[in-house]
């Protein structure tokens, strides 16, 4: 591309907007410091190029931004000669390359069809059942219900799990089961320890914010931030449980500490929450991640393997599902550790396997031990 004088680098914004007919805005939006989203950089950014853009031009925000903000931009940039364009990003991490070579669909919100054809055209031969063309208010939100809906189907099968364990049934079943439903679907709908990362919960505030500053309640919403927080704190209540109540002064490994694999994000994880909930509580975290360096890391001893980070530890739990945890050898593993607690956040690792090596097993959704007659912790 650089060679066909198709890419070019410039040391200015406006100088790269210059010549251009399409300029995407790419910009990050983090949470502001009452959760709603901070648009600064966006709205700095098209302030810089709208002097300098063509008559004509497309400015298409790619950057999550909370409904209205398209307009407001058109408005700050102040010529009716330019056109704004919604077209948020779908990319998840860890798999941005697929989303973006296979997209789900397009959403494009524009003040006119002309306008938004004219921005699909430039993904070439999308299929027009993918491609969804609506006004700018209605794109710009369509992002936020996104992952704000994500977060909250998360939450249910996370509270089902807990049911699931009181019950004696099993979270596995219950989720084919219900993701047999056409209408349901089977993807994203595994248990864990809460969701996490720099998206879900910086979205699902950001739009919080954005009904209470419309008048509008999003008790929905609001309840499932506030149950997350509750689902790291329950995956505290199994450890404790299952170490019979003995936190302060143990040593508990964790195995993962990115919010989900696939990537090095460390953002919200809920691996770092649990282990600062355990270690107010009094007890020492030692932790491996394959994508984080061996050192201290917020109080957290991070080791160079997952056997060396579990060596003395009263309790191991798997944060992250990290395909690499599913291959260890748990007889090794329970050589290595003190204590026989095994709280598996992710489901990750075989409960029978983990029973017959002498640990006491407690994945998430399920009765204990993999529905195998739990062992007495040490
Ligand atoms: C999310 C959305 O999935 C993307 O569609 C969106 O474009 C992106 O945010 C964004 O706004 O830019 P991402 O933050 O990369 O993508 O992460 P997810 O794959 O959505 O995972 C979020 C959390 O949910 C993680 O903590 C993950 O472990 C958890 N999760 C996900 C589960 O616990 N169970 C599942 O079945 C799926």
């Amino acid at each position: 591309m650089l060679v066909a004088g198709r890419l070019r680098f410039g040391t200015g914004n406006a100088e790269a907007a210059r010549d251009a007919q399409f300029v995407f805005l790419c910009l990050p939006t983090p949470s502001g410091a009452g959760g709603q989203a901070d648009t600064s950089l966006v709205h700095a950014v098209a302030l810089e190029i709208g002097p300098a853009l063509q008559s004509g031009a497309t400015v298409i925000t790619k950057s999550t931004v909370p409904v209205g903000t398209c307009e407001i931009l058109e408005k700050a940039i102040g010529r009716s000669d330019i056109n704004l364009v919604s077209n948020p990003e779908f990319l998840a991490e860890g798999t941005a390359l697929r989303d973006c070579l296979h997209p789900d669909r397009i959403v494009i919100g524009a003040r006119s069809e002309v306008i938004a054809r004219r921005v699909a055209d430039l993904y070439g031969s999308i299929s027009e059942s993918r491609l969804i063309i609506t006004d700018l208010a209605s794109a710009e939100l369509i992002k936020y219900a996104s992952n704000a809906y994500l977060a909250t189907r998360l939450t249910f099968v996370n509270s089902l799990a807990e049911i699931c364990e009181a019950a004696k049934a099993d979270i596995q079943s219950v989720m084919v089961g219900m993701g047999s439903d056409h209408r349901i679907g089977h993807a994203f709908l595994r248990p864990g320890p809460g969701w996490g990362g720099s998206c879900l919960p910086k979205d699902t505030q950001a739009l919080v914010e954005t009904a209470d500053r419309l008048g509008c309640d999003l008790a929905v919403v609001k309840a499932v931030i506030a149950q997350n927080v509750y689902h790291h704190r329950r995956i505290v209540q199994k450890l404790i449980k299952a170490l019979d109540d003995q936190l302060m002064g143990r040593c508990i490994a964790m195995w993962g500490l990115t919010f989900k694999a696939g990537t090095d994000d460390l953002r919200h994880s809920p691996a770092l929450h649990i282990a600062q909930l355990l270690r107010d509580m009094g007890a020492s975290v030692r932790a491996y991640d394959p994508t984080v360096a061996v050192g201290s890391l917020q109080g957290i001893d991070v080791r160079s393997s997952a056997l060396s980070a579990a060596e003395g530890a009263h309790a191991l739990l798997v944060a992250t599902e990290w395909p690499e945890f599913a291959s260890v050898d748990l007889a090794s593993l329970a050589a290595a550790m003190t204590g026989h607690v095994l709280i598996d956040a992710r489901n990750v690792l075989d409960p029978a396997d983990a029973v017959s090596n002498g640990l006491s097993y407690f994945g998430i959704g399920m009765a204990h031990s993999g529905n195998q007659p739990a062992q007495v912790a040490v």
